[in-house]
């Protein structure tokens, strides 16, 4: 079946690209780093006997055709952009294993009824821009022009971003594919988290993905003199950020599925002797259920317009985007269970909290995904690792599930 030393090899040799100090890697979308990674993925997609393509958003795709030349094409895959720091797991395993099923099908001489596509998808993480999915987003055409307005920290729009790597950003709808174009939509990923851990599993079924919410919570106070502005004269941004930053938790822990996190936070002017009159935070909020999160949301919304009126604070809250959760096909899951079997693993269950590209996806077609245990759950972190025997059992997991839904022709 699949050759868990070249996945891992070539796993390693991704991870060098936007290398860190860390032994992480650094690989923000439409830059020098993420256009190297895709280099090197079309490369082994070109070794494995791929026809390469790059569509308008920069989604790279490795086709092999498969008997029915008319029948749609089951679509395999995930990304190689990395957060800040992140880990070297977190979307190449979904494409070298992608890459490597197919490949090992070309070697064995093993035909499919379907064509087998394998992606590389742009920009998954929303790491720079805050806005993530916008590959997948394209492709379902959920990416509509204002999106591309959204900015980086150096105040570079996606348009822009976009223009500087060759890509001309009025052509997204042509990387769009039409309903039922596809026969399924296959991702392979790490699981960010401990459940296949306890159970003493290499791989697991996922049930559904976790719907985010992304949130810009800007707060203007005043500014003024740290040594001679009294306590009771202040309008502190801070200190009211700092204070909501609590609700969040707290409102998050509240709830059993929910998680909650303020992972940006900008205080200006900046100074030790100044109290801060402009502080920018994010939020990000999840649930499996959306109308908890949508609960929770609520809540911080209505305890953060107190906590400032309070304080003589503005407040303003800005969506950067927000995704409803969205559950994997049954049919896929079926698959997915008895590629386990075939490969001697007892099928377990277990939804996603983290966000993925087949969130997008699901609305073209049938949707399904493969967890490989993570060591201590660690993700977006260089400490995120999986075994390279865990690697091959999700990848040979995924060989049989591509199989059963492409057909053997
Ligand atoms: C990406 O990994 C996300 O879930 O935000
Ligand atoms: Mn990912
Ligand atoms: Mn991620």
């Amino acid at each position: 079946m699949v050759d868990g030393d070249r996945l891992w090899r070539r796993l390693s040799e991704l991870a060098e690209i936007g290398k860190r100090e860390s032994g992480g890697v650094t690989r923000l979308s439409f830059t020098d780093e993420e256009r190297s990674a895709k280099d090197l993925v079309a490369s082994y997609m070109e070794e494995g006997g791929l026809a390469v393509r790059e569509d308008a958003v920069g989604n790279l795709f490795g086709r092999r055709e498969g008997s029915d030349p008319d029948a749609p094409a089951v679509l395999v895959g995930s990304h190689v952009d990395s957060v800040y720091d992140g880990g070297n797991f977190d979307g190449p395993l979904g494409v070298l294993a992608g890459i490597e099923v197919v490949q090992a099908m070309e070697e064995g001489g093993v035909r499919t009824d379907h064509p087998v596509e394998v992606v590389a998808f742009t920009d998954e993480e929303g790491a720079r821009f805050s806005f993530g999915m916008i590959g997948s987003r394209a492709l379902a055409g959920h990416l509509s022009p204002g999106d591309l307005d959204h900015r980086d920290g150096d105040d570079i729009s996606i348009s822009e971003a976009m223009r500087d790597y060759g890509l001309d950003p009025k052509r997204v709808e042509a990387a769009r594919r039409q309903q039922d174009s596809l026969a399924a939509y296959l991702e392979l990923h790490i699981e960010q988290g401990r459940v296949l851990e306890a159970e003493g599993l290499p791989v697991g079924i996922v049930t559904g993905i976790a719907g985010p919410v992304w949130l810009r919570f800007s707060l203007r106070g005043e500014s003024g003199h740290a040594g001679a502005t009294p306590m009771n004269r202040r309008h502190d941004a801070l200190a009211a950020a700092a204070q909501i930053v609590g609700v969040v938790e707290e409102e998050a822990s509240s709830a059993p599925s929910a998680v909650g996190t303020v992972g940006q936070l900008e205080t200006r002017p900046g100074g030790i002797n100044i109290i801060p009159g402009l502080v920018d935070f994010s939020v990000d909020l999840r649930d499996i259920d959306v109308s908890v999160r949508d609960r929770v949301e609520g809540r911080i919304r209505e305890r953060a317009e107190e906590i400032c009126a309070r304080r003589g604070v503005e407040l303003g809250v800005e969506e950067l985007q927000r995704l409803d959760p969205a559950p994997c096909s049954e049919e896929v899951r079926s698959v997915i269970s008895e590629a386990c079997e075939e490969v001697g693993i007892r099928p377990h269950s277990l939804p996603s909290g983290a966000g993925h590209d087949g969130m997008h996806l699901a609305s073209l077609c049938p949707m399904g995904m493969i967890f490989v245990r993570s060591k201590g759950g660690i993700s977006h972190n260089p400490e995120e690792w999986s075994t390279r025997e865990d690697c091959e059992a999700g990848c040979n997991v995924l060989y049989w599930s591509v199989l059963g839904l492409a057909g053997q022709g």
